[in-house]
């Protein structure tokens, strides 16, 4: 290709981009087997499993895609009980439809969300630069402000599961993120840090909208340069058709009315060499190892917690609500909780916590609770509603 001719094709493909970002999704994953259209404007793709992003990545070149844990913590019976369930609702667009099997449901860009400037450097083709754009969202957010709560376990794992009621936190402005959810990383907090996460969280600045959504993300260098949100870069393995990565979570809880529960369970595979995430009773899919470095074996540390990204100017809180936006001693129906919060030890199954460490960094403004009792095991209350007047 002579020079003027390339100048074109790059001229060609971002005025595609310009024109219509939606598409761009087609342009690279291959022509959808079904779309559906979900009532939240989101656009669902069903793409083949086979051609899914993940197997882009550099290192999952001649990935065999697994399609089962040789293990269950919670016994292989529930593996395979849970495989003929009832399909109950747990997102918006299932409503509008399912992907047939053999397919999974990837959400199309939009020119709202911060997909679209991921999406250009993916026309340049350069995955470097794509990872770095979309790790450089979480970067915003180290260096700004943000408050976190949290309960933390440190030792040897192997996994941590918690069931969590949903609520749609409404944020200040829209470049802020209200986030809930657990972390599986390391206690060392280096350069190199990995770290894998799921919840749910209002990011309007991904998405485009203010709506309530499941989420993951994954980093192995601390966030520097690798790892994103959902499937946003390769890497992340998708197995089920039921279950859209930054999917908005339906129905929500009601204050001091109806509960919603999500429950999120993340463990590693040793005979497998992967980490496995399942959403309700639905096994999403897993990050291989191969993806990460110091997370290879085991975590050292596990968080259960919530941020609020603050982007107030000096010194100012932010009235971003965290989790129900009530703080944790208005109790259950009002608060935010986790419950039946677990980790996997040596022996592969889950168990409770014999002791559970809490942080709340401003406790005037976001606050945490722990309890246990025979039920919920050991859980959390948290959240608040920012700026207040003892959290000016
Ligand atoms: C919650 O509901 C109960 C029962 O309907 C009611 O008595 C109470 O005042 C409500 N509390 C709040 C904070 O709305």
């Amino acid at each position: 290709m002579k020079v003027n001719q390339l100048c074109c094709f790059v001229l060609l493909l971002m005025m595609m981009a310009l024109c219509d970002a939606s598409r761009l999704i087609n342009y690279f994953n291959k022509s959808p087997l079904k779309s559906i259209k979900s009532k939240d404007g989101d656009v669902i793709d069903c793409i083949l499993l086979s051609e899914q992003p993940a197997l882009d990545h550099p290192l999952l070149k001649d990935h065999q895609i697994l399609m089962t844990p040789s293990y269950h913590p919670e016994g292989l019976k529930k593996l395979f009980n849970s495989r003929n369930d009832e399909k109950s609702i747990t997102q918006l667009w299932q409503l509008a439809g399912r992907c047939p099997q053999g397919s999974i449901p990837i959400r199309r860009g939009k020119k709202e969300d911060g997909f679209f400037s991921v999406i250009k450097s993916f026309l340049q083709k350069d995955e470097t630069n794509r990872e770095k754009l979309s790790a450089g969202m979480e970067l915003i957010s180290q260096v700004k402000s943000y408050q976190s709560v949290a309960s933390y376990a440190m030792g040897a794992y192997y996994g941590a599961k918690a069931i969590m009621n949903v609520w749609q936190p409404q944020l200040q402005q829209p470049n802020e993120y209200s986030s809930s959810q657990l972390w599986i990383t390391e206690n060392s907090f280096g350069s190199n840090q990995n770290t894998i996460q799921a919840g749910w969280h209002v990011n309007p600045e991904l998405y485009g909208d203010a709506r309530t959504r499941f989420f993951m993300h994954w980093t192995r260098d601390n966030f520097k340069s690798t790892g994103c949100y959902n499937l946003l870069c390769s890497g992340f393995v998708q197995i089920t058709n039921e279950i859209v990565l930054g999917g908005s979570v339906f129905p929500l809880s009601n204050f001091n009315g109806s509960q919603s529960e999500i429950s999120i369970l993340i463990w590693k595979d040793p005979a497998q060499d992967a980490w496995w995430l399942e959403f309700g009773n639905t096994i999403v899919g897993y990050w291989p190892g191969s993806l990460l470095t110091s997370l290879a074996h085991y975590s050292s540390l596990i968080e259960w917690g919530a941020l609020v990204l603050n982007k107030q100017s000096d010194g100012v809180q932010t009235s971003t609500q965290m989790g129900s936006g009530h703080f944790p001693q208005e109790g259950f129906k009002r608060a935010s909780y986790m419950r039946n919060l677990e980790v996997i030890g040596s022996s592969m199954k889950l168990r409770p916590l014999n002791y559970l460490r809490t942080i709340a960094r401003k406790s005037n403004c976001y606050d945490i609770t722990v309890g246990e009792n025979a039920d919920w095991g050991n859980y959390i209350f948290y959240g608040g509603p920012g700026r207040n007047p003892s959290c000016p």
